[in-house]
């Protein structure tokens, strides 16, 4: 398990968001580039009333049970969850994989879940401090990278506070309910987030697991995924990049507590998070690629994950070509 991060950046990184944008507020009258706004009929008592603030973001737990790949290879039969229950659960995951294979034409194979083989702690990272609006717009997305290698610094940082944990909450019978950067529908854990790395001088090559709770990778494997990758990806430059990031959403998990138009959820779920990570990294000075052109048995083989554990994107990650 690794170190909690040892600064509480939630707190600090989050100002009146009114500071320095007055003019953007709609009782000011007129936002940048737009028309002057109406007064709407009830601003006028609320141009003094304080903003409310966010509670302070908790860190990590480092005690927390980090996700282990046995949770999604099963259906769960648990005191919560009493056999009846997970029947229905697996009959609505069943019924969701009809139609994903029919969309999709294919079935994925339900490889054998790849074992971690060991642990590396992320290094504490301080936030990247960029502007949210410089930030999207200078935001693009990239299909060539420079041949340089990302170091574990870049990596965590992305990690860290595109698909970190944001704070923990009471929920789904936890005290400790990992609530995410990304929003996520009724704040359900569904995403997980795989990281390729291709064998480089300052990382060592392997698909690696990113555990959020503890802000650590376990390593599935050893090989190097480019070859792999190669196939997966259907524009093979992509593969070039020193890193990929996998997503995959969890279907057990969200019918376990959302009937089967989830579906859609989860998906859109995804979305948000693939904006996170193009942020942050924008943020980072890095480049990346949401790519969702992949062949889905391929990668699920590579990432040994089950058929119900759906992977919906791929971002290659490196830096921007000179
Ligand atoms: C859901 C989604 C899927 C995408 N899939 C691919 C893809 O498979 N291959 C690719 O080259 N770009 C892909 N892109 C990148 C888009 O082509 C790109 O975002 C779009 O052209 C706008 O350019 P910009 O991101 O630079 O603003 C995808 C983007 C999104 C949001």
């Amino acid at each position: 398990m690794g170190e909690p991060l040892s600064h509480d950046w939630g707190g600090q990184y989050d100002p009146d968001p009114a500071d320095g944008y007055r003019e953007w507020l709609p009782e000011s009258g007129v936002a940048p580039g737009a028309a002057p706004a109406e007064p709407a009929a009830d601003t006028a008592d609320t141009v003094d009333t304080p903003i409310r603030r966010a509670p302070a973001h908790a860190l990590p737990d480092p005690e927390d049970e980090p996700h282990t790949p046995a949770d999604d290879h099963a259906p769960r039969h648990t005191a919560d969850a009493p056999e009846e229950q997970s029947d229905v659960v697996e009959e609505t995951v069943q019924r969701a994989l009809a139609v994903h294979r029919l969309l999709n034409g294919q079935t994925p194979p339900t490889p054998e879940p790849l074992p971690g083989i060991r642990r590396i702690p992320l290094p504490d990272v301080e936030p990247p401090r960029a502007d949210l609006v410089k930030t999207l717009v200078r935001r693009r997305s990239w299909d060539v990278f420079a041949h340089r290698d990302l170091d574990l610094a870049a990596l965590s940082g992305l990690l860290r506070f595109a698909l970190g944990v944001q704070r923990f909450e009471p929920a789904y019978g936890s005290e400790h309910h990992p609530m995410g950067m990304a929003p996520s529908g009724d704040g359900l854990d569904l995403l997980r987030a795989y990281v390729l790395i291709r064998g480089t001088d300052l990382l060592e090559p392997g698909v690696y697991r990113y555990e959020a709770i503890a802000h650590e990778l376990t390593r599935l494997t050893i090989a190097d995924p480019v070859r792999p990758l190669q196939q997966i990806y259907w524009q093979p430059e992509f593969a070039a990049a020193p890193v990929t990031i996998a997503l995959t959403t969890r279907m057990r998990v969200a019918f376990e507590h959302k009937p089967l138009r989830h579906y859609r959820t989860m998906h859109v779920d995804s979305g948000i998070a693939v904006q996170n990570v193009y942020l942050i990294a924008t943020a980072l000075g890095l480049a990346c690629c949401a790519v969702s052109d992949f062949d889905d048995a391929g990668l699920s083989q590579l990432l040994g994950v089950p058929e119900s554990e759906v992977p919906t994107m791929l971002i290659p990650v490196g830096h921007p070509p000179l």
